[in-house]
């Protein structure tokens, strides 16, 4: 992909990732990614927005063979899918800079070996003048690392933010044009890796919030040109809201389970409650985590194995208590064989989430009526709770 122009002294480059699959060995890619830079040409300074991942280094370079001059390379942030590439950028242009905030330089140095007067720290709300052209730093931690800042660029209110409002999608569209499919990549992305943050991203827009924004520039996914779509969705997503929805992931082994997972996903529905479903067999956990984003209650279906929950059950409540979503409930419901220690081992592994949990259904075998009652009772509790937080 040739370098696309956004106006007479404004380009996208970088790379568009059709084909990759998965992100920091974890995150599933269904629609791959880009990394997008920028570059910014000013009467008298030459910027280099960001880079790409070190696996696409010759895209960016081939793009970069008719620049004979960049100054600075402003580095957002230190992760390598945007500053992968910045060694070889500098070894291009030998008196190119990079400019990072303080935390980033250090993280820089350590992760990428740039040596350290090759990195200029710079304070929060710096400007710096491309001539014609100011560029305005803002520091906005935890989207997604704690050194995390953005560019404002003030004469063409332009955002560039990085992996804040980011989506991991690969598109030829330079511009969002179906605002659907874009908001839900960019949920995915924040559901994965900002959702722990949600008051420090409040007082991140909170931040941004006075400027005006013609364009919210991110590298990843196609650039906004109606800033208010995303914006508004990110406002959303933070509130401490939640929605009338249940997320209910789960194993079942021979069954039993997936039995009253079907039952109280029916009752629960009777009930006027929106419930996802998961498999966690065939779950992409990108899924599970948008679905995380908004619900008010989680239930945990398991199986017993050795006395606990399924493998794959620890692994979905663990990310789900690393990812803190908003969830006000919580309950557990499975079967065992003998014996079951599941629920303990369950509520020890979440607690990060403020939940209020709600009674536990576990039968031994296949579940019978009395177990059915159960789950109704245990649907009828969670609508009571949705009802008292005028949910329903
Ligand atoms: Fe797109 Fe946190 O890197």
């Amino acid at each position: 992909m040739k370098a696309r122009k956004i106006n007479e002294s404004i380009y996208w480059m970088g790379a568009i990732d059709w084909d990759r699959r998965l992100f920091d060995s974890l995150i599933p890619l269904p629609d791959g990614t880009s990394y997008n830079a920028y570059l910014v040409q000013g009467s008298e300074k030459t910027v280099l927005l960001d880079t790409v991942d070190p696996t696409m280094v010759d895209v960016l370079l081939s793009q970069l063979a008719s620049v004979p001059k960049v100054d600075y390379i402003v580095a957002h942030h230190a992760e390598q899918d945007h500053s992968g590439a910045i060694p070889h950028v500098l070894e291009r242009y030998k008196d190119a800079k990079v400019l990072m905030t303080p935390k980033g330089k250090g993280m820089l140095i350590d992760h990428l070996s740039i040596p350290e007067d090759r990195v200029i720290a710079v304070k929060d709300g710096e400007v710096l003048s491309l001539g014609d052209k100011t560029l305005e730093f803002i520091f906005t931690p935890w989207v997604h690392w704690p050194e995390t800042m953005v560019t404002y660029l003030q004469e063409e209110r332009i955002l560039f933010s990085c992996d804040f409002f980011g989506s991991h999608l690969a598109t030829t569209d330079l511009y969002v044009t179906d605002e659907a499919r874009v908001y839900e990549a960019a949920k995915r992305y924040y559901a994965e890796i900002m959702m722990p943050f949600r008051k420090v991203i409040q007082k991140n827009l909170d931040k941004i919030g006075s400027r005006e924004i013609a364009l919210v520039a991110p590298s990843h996914g196609p650039i906004y040109d109606r800033p208010a779509f995303i914006i508004n969705a990110y406002r959303g997503w933070i509130s401490e809201e939640p929605q009338n929805v249940v997320v209910l992931p789960y194993i079942s082994m021979h069954g039993s389970t997936k039995k009253m997972v079907e039952y109280l996903t029916s009752a629960l529905t009777e009930r006027g409650i929106t419930v996802y479903q998961f498999d966690l067999v065939v779950t992409d956990i990108g899924k599970l985590a948008i679905a995380l984003v908004d619900a008010a209650t989680i239930v945990i279906g398991t199986p017993t194995v050795h006395l606990g929950p399924h493998p794959l059950v620890f692994y979905a409540a663990h990310l789900a208590n690393v990812l803190r979503p908003k969830l006000k409930f919580a309950s557990i419901i499975g079967s065992y064989g003998w014996s079951s220690k599941a629920v303990e081992q369950i509520a020890g592994l979440i607690p990060n989430l403020k939940v209020e949990i709600l009674s536990p259904v576990l039968c031994k075998g296949f579940p019978r009526e009395s177990d059915f009652d159960a789950l109704d009772k245990l649907a009828a509790a969670i609508a009571g709770k949705h009802k008292e937080h005028n949910l329903i």
